[in-house]
């Protein structure tokens, strides 16, 4: 089977993260590196063995023999450079948030189907082998319905600006960063449309909200509360209630090696633990690389209207709060 050749775009930190991943999967080939530098380029491809080194993104995106693009920019340039691919004639996978905004968002998805080209958001989460488990449980009934879902997710923000997180002019801020992580998993729980969200935020001295707290609520009477943010320690557990039992997971829910599936009396009936391969990364690399060769426009594990859905809570949070970034269209 052909392998896939990955272009990668950006030389920073989450790109270099993803290519440690992308190097042991076994059917993708990292081919090239773009940078707005082009003695950063010739960095990172000598670290990673990458052959093609461009200094600048549009020949990246021009390199005929590239068949996805990895965007790993900062999340303000996510919608123009994921167009940017797009435009290319090229498959793209880009980070989260997959763009500022709905709207945007709404546009690259319209692109890609319109011009029959794959398209992945890079919700490295949905890809472990414990989430999937979670999944499986979840959908075998092995807690019952699910009624709640609790996960925070602190990360503190070390050095105050330029940290990305404080950061307002690169679009940084907890919600489209953190708060991303724990919408997705309450969605993939609970559903994506919610009957209401209430969310409340605080506002670092840069502009973006520093923490946020949310509560989805469901039809069915379940709900999820979600944190997020950057000034407060945390292990970032998660807890899945249901009728007949709960699912934990004791810290860093997004890219748990661990979870217990327990009766209601929290007695643990089954836990697993699947160690990353090489850095978690590796997931996405081969669920979009199995994707690409299977011809398959969107993952079925990251569906694209999924990634809409969460996008528009996000919008729907940030209407209550007031906050718009005053360069988002
Ligand atoms: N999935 C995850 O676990 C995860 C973890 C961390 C971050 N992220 C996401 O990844 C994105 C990037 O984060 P990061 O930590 O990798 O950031 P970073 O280290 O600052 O790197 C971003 C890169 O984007 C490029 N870039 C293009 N235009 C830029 C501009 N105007 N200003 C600054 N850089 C620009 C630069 O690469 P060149 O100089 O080579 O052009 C830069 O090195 C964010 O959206 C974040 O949400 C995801």
């Amino acid at each position: 089977m052909k392998k896939i050749n990955w272009g990668i775009l950006a030389a920073g930190r989450i790109s270099s993260w993803f290519c440690t991943g992308l190097q042991t999967v076994s059917n993708a080939n990292i081919l090239a590196i773009g940078s707005r530098s082009q003695e950063k380029a010739e960095q990172f491809g000598d670290r990673f063995e990458i052959e093609r080194r461009y200094g600048s993104y549009e020949e990246l995106v021009n390199d005929p023999d590239i068949d996805v693009i990895y965007v790993g920019v900062p999340s303000r340039w996510h919608h123009e450079y994921t167009m940017l691919a797009l435009r290319a004639g090229k498959n793209v996978v880009c980070e989260k948030p997959f763009s500022m905004n709905a709207k945007d968002t709404k546009e690259q998805i319209t692109y890609a189907r319109e011009h029959n080209l794959f398209l992945m958001e890079a919700m490295w989460t949905k890809c472990t082998p414990v989430y999937r488990t979670v999944m499986d449980w979840v959908g075998q009934g092995r807690i019952g319905e699910v009624r709640f879902f609790k996960a925070d997710f602190f990360t503190p923000g070390k050095a105050n600006p330029p940290h990305r997180l404080y950061n307002y002019e690169i679009g940084g801020g907890a919600l489209l960063d953190l708060g991303v992580y724990p919408i997705t998993y309450a969605c993939s729980l609970l559903g994506h449309h919610p009957t209401e969200i209430l969310s409340t935020a605080d506002f670092a001295h840069t502009g973006v909200d520093i923490n946020n707290s949310i509560i989805l609520k469901y039809e069915n009477g379940s709900y999820a509360a979600i944190s997020s943010g950057f000034n407060v320690h945390q292990q970032n557990p998660a807890v899945i209630v249901g009728t007949k039992g709960k699912i934990t997971i004791d810290h860093n829910f997004l890219c748990a090696e661990s979870a217990q599936l327990r009766d209601l009396n929290n007695e643990i009936i089954q836990q697993v633990h699947y160690p990353f391969e090489k850095n978690g990364y590796e997931y996405e690399g081969m669920e979009a690389t199995r994707c690409l060769q299977a011809g398959l426009k969107e993952s079925p594990w990251i569906p694209l209207e999924h990634t809409q859905a969460v996008m528009e809570i996000m919008d729907t949070c940030r209407k209550q709060w007031g906050f718009a970034y005053t360069f988002e269209k």
